[in-house]
């Protein structure tokens, strides 16, 4: 883990990639008119679009304004950069069937559930090369991957130009939705001058809780940020995770300096290349840190433990504008009598107590106890309550 400087009193909100916070809202009777829709081209989003469409207007994914076009499509899958030279690693793209793409063109309206939720201003339709995605983004062509699925199950062919949305989605979290803008007030409001993001698609567990708390330490606040985007059928939903981050915010987080808001993108599961996706757009959030431990958004054994963290050096410290946490695999060490890590702890594995993902679903499925030591009993509870009610 990097050695931190004490908390600097001059330090302000980081600027956003670009330079400045990207907003693509535009509201109907006050920025345009509903009636210069009508007879457009519609287009219908899945989950995914529409959480990248949400993404893209609130400046989260600043400096991109919409789908990427196909030189930075090339140049991201290529070089981890926009066109420009701009840090970016997983492309943006609207993908759609080919036998469509001919009656898209110029403003196509987006819609879900058939309501007209935004647009896209098309300037360029291009070719997706899938298997070069793959490779580069996805680091594998195994089509068990759930990123590498998802691509080979869309259309060929990709959209790109600015896009719209009419108004943020705010949803099933409303209380804990927040655009990158309304992030930065918070921040400010409470005067923290450093703060650290931490991303997951996870249930709380303590190694969770160690990592940020060890964080801490270090920095005046902690922007706790679930994915709440769509993850794939296995993890564990997110109206679970939120309602296990408030009930442990009650009662072991310090309020004034926590902040739980969510995060709307859908996980891709591209491990390194996500990581950094993940820190940038942090970035726009207005933080100054952010958290990368044990295979950040990994899936399966397709990434090395630490790769998510060796990534970063792909960019200097300037062109990230973000400080990069990195944090050892941390789990329970039953002789040291707490969370430790292999920097921390000198006995063996015979001390530790480690639980997979998997291993915890499985353990939920079948009415299992959670130790203490792995979840607290609080978070334990709303985990067995949830899967309980399943089938
Ligand atoms: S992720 O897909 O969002 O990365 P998860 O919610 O499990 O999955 O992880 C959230 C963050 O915590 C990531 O940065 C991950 O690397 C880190 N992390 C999770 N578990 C551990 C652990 N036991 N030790 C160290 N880091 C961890």
């Amino acid at each position: 883990m990097t050695i931190l400087l004490p908390t600097d009193p001059t330090a302000t909100l980081p600027k956003p990639l670009g330079g400045s916070l990207v907003n693509r809202i535009r509201r109907a009777g006050h920025d345009f008119e509903a009636a210069e829709l009508v007879g457009l081209p519609q287009l219908e989003l899945d989950d995914r679009a529409y959480a990248d469409l949400e993404m893209l207007a609130t400046g989260a994914y600043s400096p991109l304004t919409g789908f990427v076009n196909e030189a930075d499509y090339l140049s991201i899958i290529q070089h981890l950069r926009l066109d420009d030279g701009t840090p970016w690693s997983i492309p943006i793209t609207l993908p759609v069937r080919r036998k469509d793409a001919g009656t898209l063109r110029g403003r196509v309206v987006l819609t879900r559930g058939g309501e007209a939720v935004g647009w896209i201003d098309v300037q360029e339709q291009f070719d997706a090369q899938k298997g070069l995605e793959s490779r580069e983004v996805y680091r594998t062509e195994d089509p068990a991957h759930p990123g590498v699925a998802a691509l080979l199950a869309q259309g060929d062919v990709n959209l790109s130009g600015p896009v719209a949305l009419f108004e943020v989605p705010r949803g099933a979290f409303a209380r804990h939705h927040r655009t990158p803008a309304e992030v930065r007030e918070v921040i400010e409001a409470r005067g923290w001058r450093s703060s650290v993001a931490f991303q997951t698609r996870n249930p709380i567990h303590r190694a969770h809780e160690y990592l940020q708390k060890v964080a801490l330490e270090l920095v005046d606040g902690l922007l706790l940020h679930p994915l709440v985007g769509t993850t794939k059928g296995d993890d564990v939903p997110a109206h679970t995770r939120v309602e296990a981050y408030e009930v442990l915010l009650d009662r072991y987080y310090p309020q004034a300096r926590t902040l739980l808001s969510v995060y709307p993108a859908a996980m891709r599961y591209a491990g390194p290349r996500e990581a950094i996706l993940h820190a940038l757009s942090r970035r726009n959030y207005g933080v100054t840190h952010f958290i990368v431990g044990r295979d950040h958004a990994g899936v399966g054994s397709y990434y090395g433990t630490y790769d998510a963290q060796e990534i970063f050096g792909a960019y200097t410290a300037q062109e990230l504008g973000i400080q990069i946490l990195k944090f050892e695999h941390t789990f329970y060490c039953q002789t040291c009598g707490q969370l430790v890590s292999p920097r921390t702890c000198p006995h063996d594995s015979s001390h530790h107590l480690i639980l997979s993902g998997t291993k915890v679903r499985e353990k939920l499925r079948a009415g299992e106890h959670l130790p203490a030591e792995f979840t607290r009993p609080e978070v334990a509870e709303v985990l067995r309550a949830a899967y309980s009610v399943q089938p």
